[in-house]
């Protein structure tokens, strides 16, 4: 089906735009009174996200709502672990959590090999099928999926961190097991991307939440090394986003992908001369300048639209947005980039 606001791909591609295009990454729930509604409805988080309908509802509720120029499909980055057979809990208020936890190579063995990841998966998938049937054209949709190495920092913690010491542990202690679980977790992602796309999703994303804890040397051996295989393996329009690994910015640039994502603390200027016009970047508003007045909000996005030298890029926040942003502010940070002429 033709996309009638298709500005997303194109300048994914680098293909001429009239403006630039926004949407904020976790713009799906959180911070909507409309989301919360549905929410209610449920038992929590992951009945939401896998009843397909009531996933395609709030997916499709910050395009009505808010007029982003892409939908991004609700679900979580932990649906992996969880149809590899280690089950995720969200516990209100405190985020997810694994009753097991991957250490030994014993513990591999709660992990279920040769799964069916699309039918493990469907739950996202008939979401990304009902979605799209629910844009109708509209915007394009996101699929996505968590990075190798966020990914296996869950399953090692088993919760959040501030250093996931645990799991930068385990690869000097046991790098083997790091890498074979890594690459586990590659392979369903490449599948599950793929079908992805099968099922309609336009584009995608991956998100390495926690690439910026890991040294130079390490990011590239376990991370950009499995970052590398599923880019290689997908086609279309493309986005990494290695929140934090700055000393990774080169070696990102040379990936086979369309878009880098960048978070507020990198400079886009710089970020631009690594990439050229080979890239388009996305990004990169700090996600507290959201907490401000309109006018500070303005001001502070025609900054960063200011700072722009390539049409090359799509707008949105250095990281998700927070759950107590008011929907006014984010609507005065989406009317400034539309409003913006190139
Ligand atoms: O972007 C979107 O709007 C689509 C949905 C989406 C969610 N999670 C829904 C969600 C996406 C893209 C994610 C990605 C995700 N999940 C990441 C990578 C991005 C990032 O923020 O760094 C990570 C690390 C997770 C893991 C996760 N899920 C955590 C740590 C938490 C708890 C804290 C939090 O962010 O709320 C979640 C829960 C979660 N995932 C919620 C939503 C809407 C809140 C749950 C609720 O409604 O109760």
């Amino acid at each position: 089906m033709k996309i009638s606001n298709d500005l997303y791909l194109r300048a994914s591609r680098g293909e001429k735009i009239e403006r630039y295009p926004v949407w904020l990454m976790r713009q799906a729930g959180r911070i909507l009174p409309e989301y919360r509604a549905v929410r209610a409805s449920v038992s929590g988080f992951k009945e939401l996200a896998e009843t397909p309908e009531l996933a395609a509802e709030v997916t499709v509720q910050p395009v009505d709502i808010l007029g982003v120029d892409a939908a991004i499909i609700f679900s979580d980055i932990l649906v992996v672990p969880d149809a590899m057979g280690l089950p995720y809990q969200m516990i209100e208020k405190k985020g997810p959590w694994f009753e097991h936890t991957i250490h030994s190579e014993s513990d591999l063995k709660r992990l279920d090999i040769k799964i069916d990841v699309a039918e493990r998966l469907s739950y996202v998938l008939e979401a990304i099928s009902i979605t799209k049937r629910e844009l109708n054209g509209r915007v394009p949709l996101i699929g996505f999926a968590g990075a190798p190495w966020t990914i296996l920092c869950y399953m090692v913690e088993g919760s959040g961190s501030k250093t996931f010491s645990e799991t930068r542990k385990l690869l000097y202690t046991n790098p083997k097991l790091a890498h074979e679980l890594l690459q586990r977790i590659t392979d369903v992602t490449i599948i599950y991307l793929k079908a992805q796309l099968k099922h309609g999703a336009d584009a995608l994303q991956l998100f390495d939440s926690w690439a910026g804890i890991l040294g130079h040397k390490q990011y590239q051996e376990f991370g950009m090394k499995y970052i590398q295989q599923i880019v290689n393996a997908i086609e279309g329009p493309f986005t990494v986003f290695s929140k934090g690994a700055y000393s990774a910015l080169p070696a990102l640039m040379d990936l086979a992908c369309t878009t880098i994502g960048l978070d507020w603390n990198m400079n886009i200027e710089h970020a631009r001369s690594l990439a050229g016009e080979k890239k388009t970047l996305q990004g990169n508003l700090d996600p507290c300048v959201l907490y401000g007045s309109e006018s500070a909000i303005e001001k502070e996005t025609l900054q960063l639209l200011h700072s722009f030298k390539s049409q090359r890029h799509i707008v949105n926040l250095g990281h998700g947005v927070y759950p107590d942003i008011k929907p006014e502010n984010v609507k005065a940070f989406i009317k400034t980039v539309k409003n913006y002429e190139i």
